[in-house]
């Protein structure tokens, strides 16, 4: 077997990569330092004199931090109670064992860009977690709430949409197949809504985006949904007893899990599965990423709106919790930086918990680079092998592309695109469905 390539790193200066360790990051870690700051006379009125000593000391953590990355000092040991704190310094004793030859130590701008990316947002954890009594404060709550609040038009569409095709009297499987392949592209758009491409800035979704569906097909330069549909179809026919269960490995709140919602409310209720796993972060993750707070939050606002349609669909999603057709899982490892082909070793029961799903949709950006342990992979190599052996179930990316990072194409396929748009990789203009697995 050829060795894989090399990871992205932010040593390739100019890349997306260098660019984000450059200016995006520092730029989300400044956003949070200011977040703190509005938000001290909130922690004077909660915790007294004792909450604006805690506020200073995130702050003074985080600005250290920075300082930390944009000097390209050496990273160094987690040092907070976290039960997470081990893995990550034997991850870093691990990524300090392969540069022992070349007498460097593993660097903001000079290791695997994975690996510091995740790095700078536990450490921001860490910096709320070693500030008691604020260490639950999550410094992206505002901006997660504001991109539901802005995007409130096109989730109402969504939800009067949904509610139509609820109500409509048997759908024939020729228009079932059409209405779910529609959801599917809406969720697929709903990545493009994410906070960390953006700076921390406001990225809702503001137009109707059931009818710009059309328009947007040329952008999906993969489409494997008819795989999906057959999958499915198949799994309800010749399926366990116990069902058909889908898992959904959740990226971004706000507009986007909406959409992953709408998508998973139309799967029960056509009776494509029977039941669906989500997956969610366990900490603040990558600014939008969903966290169990956000989830209840976004089935309660969705459930408490003035819109009729809107919240039946809350109402239905509150109760799909509440019987247990909707399973929400928090798991440690989809916040530590190994990429996913190390969850068995790493995480067993994750992987056993996987393995039962006879589909898992990977949300998001941020899960491409990790079921593609974020490597230089050829734009023509067949996705199986860059999942370098990941295969707990047949699964899915649905993704709008961030980095540079794509494989699956056909031969000539990036040079057209490069031609035609230098940016296609990065600007998330471009979506894929890219599956993998037995039917
Ligand atoms: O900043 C790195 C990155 O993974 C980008 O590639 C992407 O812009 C963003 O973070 C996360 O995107 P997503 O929310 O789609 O995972
Ligand atoms: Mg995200």
């Amino acid at each position: 077997m050829a060795e894989p390539p090399g990871f992205l790193t932010a040593q390739d200066v100019g890349s997306f990569a260098y660019l984000t360790i450059k200016d995006r990051t520092p730029q989300i870690l400044t956003k949070a330092i200011d977040t703190l700051h509005r938000h001290k006379s909130e922690f004077f009125e909660k915790h007294g004199e004792e909450g604006v000593e805690a506020e200073k000391k995130a702050i003074s953590l985080l600005s250290k931090l920075r300082n930390e990355m944009q000097t390209d000092k050496p990273i160094i040991p987690l040092v907070d109670e976290g039960d997470d704190v081990d893995i990550w310094n034997q991850y870093l004793e691990y990524q300090r064992s392969l540069l022992t030859d070349s007498g460097e130590a593993p660097r903001w701008f000079f290791s695997p860009w994975l690996f510091v990316e995740c790095y700078m947002y536990r450490r921001i954890h860490e910096a709320l977690n070693q500030s008691p009594p604020i260490h639950d404060f999550d410094v992206f709550q505002e901006s997660k709430n504001a991109n539901f609040f802005e995007s409130q038009e096109s989730i109402d569409a969504l939800c009067e949409y949904l509610q139509q095709l609820r109500s409509a009297e048997d759908l024939g499987e020729n228009h079932l197949k059409e209405e779910f392949l529609k959801l599917l592209q809406i969720s697929l758009w709903g990545n493009k809504c994410d906070l960390s491409l953006s700076g921390g800035e406001s990225s809702s979704q503001k137009t109707n985006v059931i009818n710009s569906l059309e328009g947007l097909k040329p952008f999906i330069l993969i489409n494997d949904t008819e795989f999906l549909w057959a999958l499915l179809i198949k799994c309800k026919k010749t399926g366990k007893p116990s069902g058909v269960r889908v898992d959904i490995v959740l990226d971004n709140s706000g507009f986007e899990l909406v959409t992953d919602l709408v998508f998973a409310d139309f799967l029960l209720f056509s009776e494509l599965a029977t039941e669906i796993h989500f997956h969610g972060k366990t900490i603040p993750w990558f600014v939008s990423d969903v966290t169990v707070r956000d989830f209840n939050w976004t089935v309660e606002h969705t459930k408490s709106s003035d819109q009729k349609s809107t919240s039946a669909c809350g109402a239905a999603w509150e109760n799909y919790v509440k019987m247990g057709r909707w399973v929400y899982h928090s798991h440690r490892f989809w916040t530590l930086p190994h990429p996913y082909c190390a969850m068995l070793q790493v995480a067993p029961d994750l992987y056993a918990e996987l393995q039962k799903a006879c589909l898992v949709l990977f949300k998001g950006d941020l899960n491409y680079r990790k079921l593609m342990s974020d490597r230089k992979w050829e734009f023509t190599c067949p996705f199986h092998q860059a999942l370098s052996g990941f295969h707990p179930a047949p699964l899915c990316s649905i993704r709008t592309l961030k980095c540079e990072l794509q494989v699956g194409l056909q031969p000539g396929q990036a040079e057209q695109l490069t031609a035609s748009d230098p940016h296609w990789l990065t600007t998330g203009e471009y979506g894929i469905f890219q599956f993998d697995g037995p039917l």
